[in-house]
């Protein structure tokens, strides 16, 4: 068949779990429900006794009737119908009630533990997962997973029913029990291939609405840049190409599911027509009793949905299992930090002193970043890093806030291996603030209270106005209150930083790490960072990675970083003299931002 879509793009996630590990995995998960369950599958048996038998009564009754049409049989033969249909209703209650607890319990579980994990995962794990599959293992993964359970409990429920069928009918008439078996394949066979064009069709649905979804959210993401470049007819053009394929493709859907569902009433048709002729046959020898005839015509139906339900099983029942694998994937993803677990207590000091000593880092094994590098700096001094792009400056920062694991050497904290540290007291001694500093969406005040959750208003407000002269809060709209938006979007980049600052000074960080960004900031908003950079950092270590010159000129020692390796360090007037790497830096990066530059006169 020609699928318009046969080349749109599909996932593969790597499969690593046999089938055996992964179903003993699913039902640890199961264990703790063991007597819901047993309650579950003693509701499901009765509920498909119940099922069963009403037709038997049924089919008795109609003898009954023909041999002697008294209305007490009747009656009587009518109110066992109705009992059996309500007790099959009240298991039927049971089992769907307590089933789905018993579902929900096991996704709440398994929800509770990959989120769980995944927040505790080091940054190499956000490196490798985007952050969409992430979500949607959490999400829709573990939903998948357990519509597979009620799958499975569904088919029981109707295999069961068949079983007792079958023993039933074969004793009344074992040649058409036969025929109904005969049958079974045919059945089978049709709901195969039934199932195979059906999961295709809908398949390439589920494609190009992933498709669509994802060109209307880049487009939306994106407006600002399309709009810059006028390029919205573009957009809504390829729109259109998707919504239009998907239009043909939903058509074809709908035609093909269409088509073969009436086949389906031919194919049973004809079942019937065969067991009805049969029977007939058998009646008319005396063999079948009328009632029986009825049985067995009631059973087509109740053998002809377990066995496409059985056909269609299988697939669905690897989608689940691959749901279930990718979620226990997230689970298992081994933890790359290797702490020793000694659990040191961290010094309860003003100002943290750390030494790289030897260390190589690496973030995958394409390219080694840190070779044999060694630094100290020592407690309450500020070093600046300066340094081309990708020369390995934040990966340093990365690596003294334990974001990463390194592969050689140590990293020390006042003489302790960082390894050793209790993490969490160590971290709650630190004050980050990334390149691109990250708020959540709330107000400003919100966000500073991030660094210290129990702290009042008016601490904040002290923080906030201490971190340089506190001019920085008259300029934003409505001061502390100010809404930041969607990632911060709502105030400036400088005010942004300014937040990230504040943030950090109601925290009393022993060691202080700022990444600075390359984006630059108007004088007057640079001028406030710097008044808070001050304040902050006063009396505390602090390594900086710098972009400004003013933020190098204010360093007590400045390094600067080629490719992992420390080519120069001094002061920011010794290394000038020195006329080096810094010196050129100076020249192509810095020099332009010095108020000497500024002020000396235009040449011609
Ligand atoms: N998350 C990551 N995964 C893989 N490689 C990375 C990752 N982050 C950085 N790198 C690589 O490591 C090297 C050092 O990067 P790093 O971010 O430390 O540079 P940098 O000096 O901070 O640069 P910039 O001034 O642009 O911020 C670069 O080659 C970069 O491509
Ligand atoms: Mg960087």
């Amino acid at each position: 068949m020609g699928f318009i879509l046969d080349g749109l793009e599909t996932e593969s996630y790597d499969r690593k779990y046999p089938d055996r590990v992964l179903l003993r995995r699913i039902l640890s998960y199961f264990r703790p429900q063991t007597l819901r369950m047993g309650v579950v599958s003693l509701a499901l048996a009765l509920t498909s006794i119940a099922g069963v038998v009403g037709p038997i009564v049924i089919a008795r009754l109609i003898d009954l009737i023909i041999a002697r049409p008294a209305l007490g049989v009747f009656a009587a033969g009518a109110a066992a119908v109705v009992l059996l249909g309500g007790l099959g209703w009240v298991f039927g209650y049971v089992h769907e009630r307590l089933g789905t607890i018993v579902v929900g319990d096991v996704v709440l579980q398994i929800r509770q533990e990959a989120f769980e994990r995944t927040i505790g995962h080091d940054l190499s794990f956000y490196d490798e997962h985007p952050s969409g599959k992430i979500v949607s293992r959490i999400a829709s993964d573990t939903q998948d997973f357990s519509n597979t359970v009620t799958l499975v409990s569904d088919l029981a429920s109707q295999l069961l029913q068949v079983g007792l069928l079958a023993v039933w009918l074969s004793t009344i008439n074992l040649r058409l029990t036969l025929l109904l078996f005969v049958m079974a394949p045919v059945a089978a066979a049709i709901a195969l291939s039934f199932r195979a064009i059906a999961r295709k069709v809908s398949l390439n649905a589920k494609r190009i609405t992933a498709d669509i979804n994802s060109r209307i959210q880049e487009s939306v993401s994106g407006i600002m840049v399309a709009k810059t470049f006028r390029q919205e007819g573009m957009l809504f053009s390829s729109f259109l190409d998707g919504n239009r394929q998907a239009y043909r493709v939903g058509l074809r859907r709908g035609l093909w599911i269409n088509t073969i569902f009436p086949l389906m009433g031919i194919a049973v048709g004809a079942g019937n027509a065969m067991l009805a002729w049969s029977g007939a046959l058998g009646l008319r020898a005396g063999a079948l009793s009328p009632g029986d005839w009825f049985l067995f015509m009631q059973a087509v139906g109740y053998f002809w949905w377990p066995l496409m339900s059985i056909a269609s099983f299988w697939s669905q029942f690897q989608d689940g299992l691959s749901a279930a694998e990718r979620v226990f994937a997230l689970i298992d993803r081994e933890p790359r930090l290797r702490q020793t677990g000694e659990n040191l207590p961290v010094g309860d000091v003003r100002a943290f002193g750390v030494e790289y000593r030897d260390v190589r880092f690496a973030y995958n094994d394409k390219e080694t970043v840190l070779d044999g590098f060694s630094l100290v700096v020592r407690p309450g001094e500020s070093l600046a890093v300066v340094g081309h792009t990708g020369a390995g400056k934040s990966s340093l920062a990365r690596l003294a806030m334990r974001f990463y694991e390194f592969q050689g050497g140590q990293v020390l904290i006042d003489g302790t291996d960082i390894r050793s540290l209790e993490l969490d007291a160590y971290r709650h001694r630190l004050g980050y603030v990334p390149q691109d500093p990250f708020l959540f969406s709330g107000t400003v005040l919100d966000n500073i209270r991030y660094g210290k959750p129990d702290a009042t208003d008016e601490e904040v407000l002290f923080a906030a106005s201490h971190l340089g002269r506190g001019d920085w809060l008259a300029d934003l709209p409505n001061g502390l209150s100010s809404e930041a938006g969607e990632r911060g979007s709502g105030i400036s980049f400088g005010q942004r930083q300014l937040v990230a600052l504040a943030r950090i000074l109601l925290k009393d960080p022993a060691l202080f790490i700022l990444d600075e960004a390359t984006a630059s900031v108007d004088p007057f908003t640079e001028a406030q960072i710097q008044e808070g950079l001050a304040t902050v950092m006063e009396g505390r270590t602090a390594i900086i990675i710098a972009h400004r010159l003013s933020t190098v000129r204010h360093a007590d020692r400045i390094i600067v970083l080629d490719r992992g390796r420390i080519l120069e360090e001094g002061t920011h007037e010794g290394l000038l003299d020195e006329g080096g790497t810094y010196a050129q830096l100076y020249n192509t990066y810095f020099r332009h931002q010095s108020m000497e530059y500024i002020e000396q006169p235009l040449k011609e």
